[in-house]
């Protein structure tokens, strides 16, 4: 069968055929599209014609004979063009589920404008198709509805974030891609200078240090739509090349930052979900947060919050938990309302969970109407289950659980078992969009192993004013003027005040080991800028991609990215990364060590 192409000249579509609507009955129109199905109904001819905005029903009899002919040769995903009056669908035969259901097009004429091979998968939301493949053929998964409306609402999410900030008095600046290396805590990306030999640039992990010599600069209010690159582990919400909405400001305090961004991600959330989004924020210290939820992301959905029971074991004869008492280690855990009903193969796979992740053991009680199960209520002493009663407090039907380990393996086991028996006991309310700002982060954390200080959140983040004395003293005391927000347990962007102070700057890369010579190697420009009258500043970074993921209700950040890369940070349709030529390679003076 050769079939002729046809010219667009002579396809010039007056109209989406999606947008089509009752009220456009008695139109003649020209609509052009994919071949979405096909219907042979005794000699009348059904096509469904797809396009951006959406089906239309065309309808070919077999009196037009040259587009009925037509009809009867085009194949799925063929791209033609219509011409055709719009008339109203036989009662029958109007569908509700369509936004096109109640017209059809009645076609005069027919055209093709290409052809297409067979579609490795069909092109239709109900499709489950494995993401390689989808990959794969990208521009195929794009043409179904569900990734198109995805990426109209990332559209729509950074239109009105553009919005919000230029309303303002924000300027978008674009900065350096390549550069060198900004510390955000990934390896970079490298990429080598031909004209430099054996020099290199790095990609930007995030604009930080030129949105902060933007404000030297005078800018005063920067944003940028910016793109970022990491060399680290992928998850289901890390890209290694992935969107910041990132932004700047001057003259702030933490207050002024939070208070600029709340109403903007605030209107988005209203808009999208169609329900209002309550504010303000509710606002945490890294202290309490860690306490209640075992993390600095806590998903405040579940209802279950940690506690610390030592009081309730002063002087106990459990020589688990005296031994750790002894050794300065709280005893911490959480009561699970309703939690008794578990079986004890369930509880067995919580302990399982905790031991695998390196803990000694887990303790668990319920409380039974009848009594405590444990197999370790013979160790505990009639006035320890008072004190662990009153502390709860405990009701029948409860299940307690206790864990003693150091802090941070407590923390990491105990934030997961509240989203595990959150979960299981029907304890988070999913249905909700819970917002906390994270504040009072300490500055740095020692890495016990290297003997260091690292940074928490970046080395350019201001301490509180308050903490400033401590800063080699007690550096593990010391607070960062940092903020983080979070919803649903997801790190959705953070931000703080920077250091404006160029000694202040030196001290605290002075803390994080760098000596001055290498601080000045790394940094000298940074130092430099701050001397010249820096003013003082803070700014954010939300990742857009988190937050389109979140609103779109999907599972992955890939969803919401037109081409992202694999868990191997590959790209299926292009191939990258590959190998190069030798030539490119002696040109660059790298070679290739197997
Ligand atoms: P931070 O490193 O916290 O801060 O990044 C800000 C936000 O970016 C998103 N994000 C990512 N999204 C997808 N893939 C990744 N690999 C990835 N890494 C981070 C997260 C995160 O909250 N310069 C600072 C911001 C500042 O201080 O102003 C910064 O980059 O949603």
């Amino acid at each position: 069968m050769t079939v002729q192409i046809e010219s667009l000249a002579d396809w010039q579509r007056t109209t989406l055929g999606g947008d089509l609507r009752a009220e456009d009955i008695g139109r003649e129109v020209v609509v052009t599209g994919w071949v979405h199905g096909r219907r042979d109904h005794g000699g009348v001819l059904f096509i469904d014609l797809r396009d951006r905005a959406g089906l239309v029903q065309v309808v070919c009899d077999p009196d037009r004979a040259a587009a009925h002919a037509l009809a009867g040769d085009v194949r799925l995903e063929w791209v033609i063009g219509v011409r055709g009056t719009v008339r109203a669908r036989p009662a029958e035969t109007v569908n509700p589920d369509l936004p096109t259901g109640a017209i059809e097009i009645v076609a005069e004429r027919l055209g093709v404008l290409n052809t297409a091979r067979p579609t490795p998968f069909p092109i239709d939301d109900s499709a489950e198709v494995n993401e390689n493949t989808r990959l794969r053929y990208r521009y195929l998964d794009l043409r179904r509805p569900s990734m198109q409306q995805k990426l109209r609402l990332r559209h729509d999410v950074t239109r009105a974030v553009r919005a919000h900030l230029e309303g303002h008095g924000f300027i978008e600046v674009e900065t350096p891609i390549l550069t060198r290396s900004t510390p955000e805590g990934a390896r970079d990306y490298l990429v080598p200078s031909r004209v430099q030999r054996g020099a290199f640039y790095a990609l930007p992990q995030s604009p930080q240090l030129f949105k902060q010599i933007l404000m030297v600069g005078g800018i005063d209010r920067y944003y940028q739509i910016a793109r970022c690159f990491r060399d680290e582990d992928l998850r289901a919400d890390r890209q290694p090349e992935f969107t910041q909405i990132d932004l700047e400001m001057s003259f702030v305090t933490p207050k002024d930052v939070m208070g600029m961004v709340e109403p903007m991600i605030a209107d988005i959330f209203t808009t999208v979900r169609g329900r209002p989004t309550p504010q303000p924020f509710p606002i945490m210290g890294y202290a309490e947060a860690m306490l209640r939820y075992g993390t600095d992301r806590p998903d405040l959905r579940i209802a279950l919050d940690l506690a610390d029971f030592s009081p309730c074991f002063e002087g106990t004869t459990f020589r688990v938990f005296a031994d750790a008492l002894a050794a300065g280690t709280r005893i911490r855990g959480m009561v699970a309302p309703g939690g008794a009903q578990l079986s004890r193969k369930e509880l067995d796979d919580l302990v399982g969970f905790a031991t695998g992740e390196g803990a000694r053991g887990l303790t668990w009680i319920k409380i039974n109407a009848d009594g405590w199960q444990s197999p370790a209520v013979k160790f505990l002493s009639d006035a320890e289950k008072e004190r662990l009663t009153q502390a709860g407090p405990l009701a029948a039907g409860d299940l307690l659980i206790l864990l003693a380990e150091p802090a941070a393996r407590a923390n990491q086991i105990l934030s997961q078992l509240r989203v595990r028996l959150g979960e299981r006991l029907g304890r988070m309310t999913a249905d909700a969009d819970r917002f906390l700002w994270v504040v009072d982060f300490p500055l740095v954390d020692r890495d016990e192993d290297a003997g260091r200080w690292n940074a928490v959140h970046h080395p350019f983040t201001a301490p509180l004013d308050a903490d400033l004395e401590k800063l080699e003293s007690d550096p593990g005391a010391v607070r960062a003027q940092a903020y983080d927000l979070v919803l649903n347990g997801i790190e959705l962007g953070g931000g703080s005040v920077r250091i404006h102070r160029p000694d202040v700057q030196a001290r605290v890369l002075a803390l994080l080991g760098m000596n001055e010579k290498e601080a000045h190697e790394r940094f000298g420009f940074l130092l430099e800028a701050l001397s010249y009258g820096a003013p003082p500043h803070g700014g954010l970074a939300f990742g857009l991609d988190r937050l389109v993921m979140l609103l779109a209700g999907a599972d992955s950040i890939r969803e919401v990215i037109a081409f992202p890369k694999t868990q191997k940070a590959s790209c299926p349709l292009t191939d990258a990364p590959t190998p190069v030529d030798p030539i490119q390679l002696r040109d660059l003076a790298i070679r290739v060590v197997e």
